[in-house]
């Protein structure tokens, strides 16, 4: 999606002219015209899915983290994307698709492996990935397609902790968009029927050959860690445990990799930031937070009403679909001033990104980690960089991408030889 603020005449468009659902709207434009639109006076907004499903969107900071904070009201089970908003065959299944006190059962043994203690122990190993992953073009310079390298980046961070073969780092990373963003042209691979399949296809072929693999040889990891648990008093059986390796590849490549790529984006079009955090290293943590805040890559979380109940002034029966849009809540001038800049140095900075309540992210310390990483990089070794073509948007309602971004490197080394010649 473009990164732009709300237009004026954006801001006088009659309500009708809204359409949250689209996906290709994503791609072609920014949303945050429509979203500034209905925070200001529409906080609750009824939709409709091309498949006549009625959905309502929240997206004042303060309804969107009261739906995710009251998972009581609020379930996941029946699916958390409008993609899905029929009904995902995962519900009640996986981590994210699940409620209280199954979900509990997962979170809690699986979160251990990305606490912050344990991604601080693997910081070296992240920074060698990393510097492999940027060595040619931050050295040599020249230009590449950042939006595919980033792809990448994920993998760095919670390949091994998720206990996938390196022999995948590679592939992986376009499945996952293929299944996440069947419709986009980049990743499509026939219809957007046949792309999903076969990025299915490739996905359970090696999460049930990784599977069997960690039954006989389990290690301190995601996988194995899955193969063990007792959710509901009985062991997660093969199938469950798949479809919970999908979700942890998913939630790890289809976020972090955009992040980076919304924050390299930024910092080209906007070289006073990239200077001023240059000669403040510093600010790397707080430019993270704001590179979070400001990609959003969930767009929304979807979630259905468990019971009446009410929510932004505006009372719902049980059975209703309410999406939540964070990437509206992370603009809400409400809580952030200023909230179309991207301020490097933005503190304090509650953005929602990784979403709140019981189902807040369990990936945050190592995305945080691998963005920090790869700023500190960036800092060291480039001294400018710019945008070297058309930049293009991922055709979907739930995943802030890029799907192409050529981006022209200048190493620091090239810009000193420069002056001593
Ligand atoms: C910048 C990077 C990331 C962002 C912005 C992000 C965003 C999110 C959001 C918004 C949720 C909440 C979903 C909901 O409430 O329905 C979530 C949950 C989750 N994320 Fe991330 N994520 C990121 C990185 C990661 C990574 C690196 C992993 C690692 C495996 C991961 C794994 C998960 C899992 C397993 C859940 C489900 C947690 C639960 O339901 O209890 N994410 N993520």
């Amino acid at each position: 999606m473009l990164m732009t603020g709300p237009a004026a005449d954006e801001l006088a468009d009659p309500v009708g002219e809204i359409d949250l659902y689209d996906p290709a709207r994503y791609a072609a434009r920014s949303q945050h015209g429509a979203w500034h639109r209905l925070r200001r006076d529409h906080p609750i907004w009824p939709q409709e899915t091309p498949d006549g499903i009625r959905f309502w969107s929240v997206t004042r900071y303060r309804d969107v983290a009261a739906v995710l904070m009251d998972d009581k009201n609020f379930s996941s089970e029946h699916g958390t994307i409008l993609a899905v908003a029929a009904g995902d065959s995962a519900g009640g299944k996986t981590i994210n698709l699940m409620d209280q006190p199954k979900h509990a059962d997962v979170r809690l043994p699986t979160m251990r492996l990305m606490s912050t203690h344990t991604v601080r122990n693997r910081a070296d190993q992240v920074r060698a990935r990393v510097r492999r992953l940027v060595a040619d073009v931050f050295d040599a310079g020249g230009t590449v397609d950042v939006a595919e390298l980033m792809l990448h980046l994920p993998m760095c961070a919670v390949g091994e902790t998720i206990g996938l073969p390196e022999s995948i780092f590679d592939d992986l990373p376009r499945w996952a968009m293929a299944g996440v963003a069947p419709e986009d042209p980049q990743y499509a691979e026939g219809s957007p029927a046949e792309t999903l399949r076969k990025a299915h296809h490739n996905l359970i072929a090696v999460f049930s050959e990784l599977i069997r693999y960690k039954q006989a040889h389990p290690a301190d990891d995601v996988v194995s860690v899955l193969l063990g648990l007792r959710p509901d008093g009985r062991p997660m059986d093969a199938h469950e445990v798949l479809l919970n390796c999908y979700s942890f590849a998913m939630g790890s490549v289809t976020t972090t990799a955009q992040v980076a790529s919304h924050l390299i984006l930024a910092l080209a079009e906007q070289p006073e930031a990239w200077q001023r955090l240059r000669s403040t290293p510093g600010l790397v943590p707080a430019a993270v937070e704001e590179s979070l805040r400001w990609a959003s890559p969930t767009n929304h979380l979807l979630r259905r009403t468990n019971a009446p109940v009410e929510i932004a002034g505006t009372r719902l029966e049980a059975g209703e679909l309410v999406a939540a849009w964070v990437a509206s809540a992370d603009r809400d001038d409400a809580i952030f001033a200023d909230p179309y800049t991207f301020d490097p140095g933005r503190n304090p900075n509650p953005h929602l990104a990784f979403g709140l309540g019981p189902h807040r992210c369990i990936g945050g310390p190592p995305a945080q980690q691998v963005l920090g990483v790869l700023l500190e990089e960036m800092i060291d070794r480039l001294s400018e960089f710019h945008v070297a073509g058309p930049v293009t948007h991922l055709t979907s309602n739930f995943i802030n991408g890029i799907t192409s971004l050529p981006v022209d490197f200048q190493p620091v080394s090239a810009r000193r030889a420069a002056v001593i010649t």
